[in-house]
């Protein structure tokens, strides 16, 4: 496929220039269907060629990760390091939600008629991006929905105990003590280390805590405090011994780990594509395993509730914006494209290689593991006589680049967070370095 007359970059190469492809966003309402496709396939067509040019390569920071970041229609000079809350889109997501939303515009009927059936092609997708059967997946709206969906779906009463780290995300926490609330559940919290040493540290601490009592294990894949994966497999290896369910929230994990929901084998993995896979915001992924679909009750009732035998009985919505769903689909499609392994390994390379660098700077302490099991994309760091806030400030205005604070003084935990994917560059990654040297050595 051809682009578009005018969408190629100036030097003539498939990736389209920022001002071709705002040009062309500014005519949308005139832009057709066939136009937002043809955009696609020129963003397809140039990742399908440098695929071709770079079949094995190990992640160098050249012209592969270059045209990458193309494909994401930053502000100019924005460099965006922290994909919590919520992450970019690139190009072909945005077309993609557009074209699905100017539907309602254009033909409102086609929203019952036409846009579901879009919607339930992105199941399977979705399925096989994270090893799983397209009748465990539940389209949410985020993590904190399902979250909220098994805290809420399990039958629990008085005695009842669910343990969880000491790390949790509101949430994590507050789907819990709501049911501690209503139920008279017990909730534990297990402390884990800042970093942890070893996986065993954090088995250990969990097989300590569990009690004849507990029914759920409940514990963040993704700390959004510490950067910490936490060893799903073998948390749930534990939790299954002993006949206790395991949730995981990952709220970052999608789009950033090569997940595998049969590897990891916890019950319950829930995920916002909008922060690491490029989705918009508003659909989340609740995974439940076939093996215990018979234990949750669907918090939210319309028709379906009682009797679909899959796990599209949990989202019996209503009527829902199909067309985030849909472009979570172009973003898985995007991501596939340029291989869930390689993403992976590049934010891998781009991690390590912060981690590194920060532990040669007097004053740094690093939050985060060096062992990439028990780690990702997500490093967080203290530097010592600086105020986080500072090192977010100093960043944003030397060199544009967003991180965040991240912790609490009371936890122990305050310091910064800084994300790495596939967007950054490793020249991106030592402006953070040469700047929190600075701020290190002038402390
Ligand atoms: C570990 C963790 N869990 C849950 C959430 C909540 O995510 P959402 O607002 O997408 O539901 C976040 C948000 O960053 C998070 O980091």
């Amino acid at each position: 496929m051809i682009a578009p007359e005018g969408l190629l970059s100036e030097n003539g190469s498939h990736g389209f220039s920022r001002r071709a492809f705002v040009k062309a966003l500014v005519g949308s309402s005139a832009l057709s269907v066939v136009a937002f496709n043809r955009l696609n396939a020129a963003v397809y067509e140039s990742l399908a060629s440098l695929n071709k040019q770079y079949p094995q390569d190990p992640s160098p920071d050249g012209a592969y990760w270059d045209a990458v970041r193309q494909h994401y229609i930053f502000e100019d000079g924005l460099i965006m390091m922290n994909n919590g809350t919520v992450g970019p889109m690139p190009e072909p997501v945005f077309n993609t939600l557009v074209d699905a939303f100017k539907v309602q515009c254009t033909s409102p009927c086609d929203v019952y008629g036409v846009l579901p059936g879009r919607r339930e092609e992105v199941r399977p997708k979705l399925a096989a991006f994270i090893n799983a059967s397209p009748d465990e997946v539940v389209l949410t709206r985020n993590t904190t929905e399902g979250m909220n969906f098994v805290a809420n779906g399990l039958d629990l009463g008085p005695g009842d105990e669910v343990v969880m780290s000491s790390m949790e995300h509101p949430a994590g926490i507050h789907p819990w003590r709501l049911k501690a609330k209503r139920y008279g559940i017990t909730v534990t919290d297990v402390p884990i280390g800042l970093p942890p040493q070893s996986v065993e540290e954090i088995t250990d601490a969990f097989e300590r805590a569990i009690t004849p009592r507990t029914k759920v294990i409940s514990i963040s894949h993704t700390v959004y405090i510490s950067g910490l994966i936490a060893p799903i497999k073998e948390l749930s290896e534990i939790a299954h011994q002993r006949g206790i369910v395991l949730l995981a929230d990952s709220a970052h994990g999608i789009g950033m780990l090569n997940l595998d929901m049969k590897e990891l084998g916890a019950d319950f993995f829930t995920s916002s594509p909008y922060k690491w896979l490029g989705a918009p915001v508003g659909c989340g992924l609740l995974y439940v395993s076939e093996e215990v679909q018979d234990r949750l009750w669907p918090t939210i009732a319309s028709s379906g509730w009682d009797t679909d035998e899959t796990a599209r009985r949990f989202e019996t919505l209503g009527q829902r914006a199909d067309p985030i769903v849909i472009a979570l689909g172009e973003a898985i499609d995007f991501q596939n494209l340029i291989g869930k392994e390689r993403i992976e390994r590049r934010i891998q390379t781009l991690a390590s290689h912060l981690k590194t660098e920060l532990d040669g700077i007097r004053g740094v302490h690093l939050h985060t593991s060096h062992d990439p099991y028990l780690s990702g994309g997500l490093t967080a760091f203290s530097v010592d006589g600086v105020q986080p806030e500072r090192i977010v400030d100093y960043l944003r205005e030397k060199y544009n680049i967003v991180i965040r604070t991240i912790g609490s003084e009371e936890a122990g935990t305050r310091g910064v967070r800084v994300s790495t994917h596939i967007f950054v560059s490793l020249e991106h990654v030592d402006m953070v370095l040469e700047g929190v040297k600075y701020l290190a050595d002038h402390a």
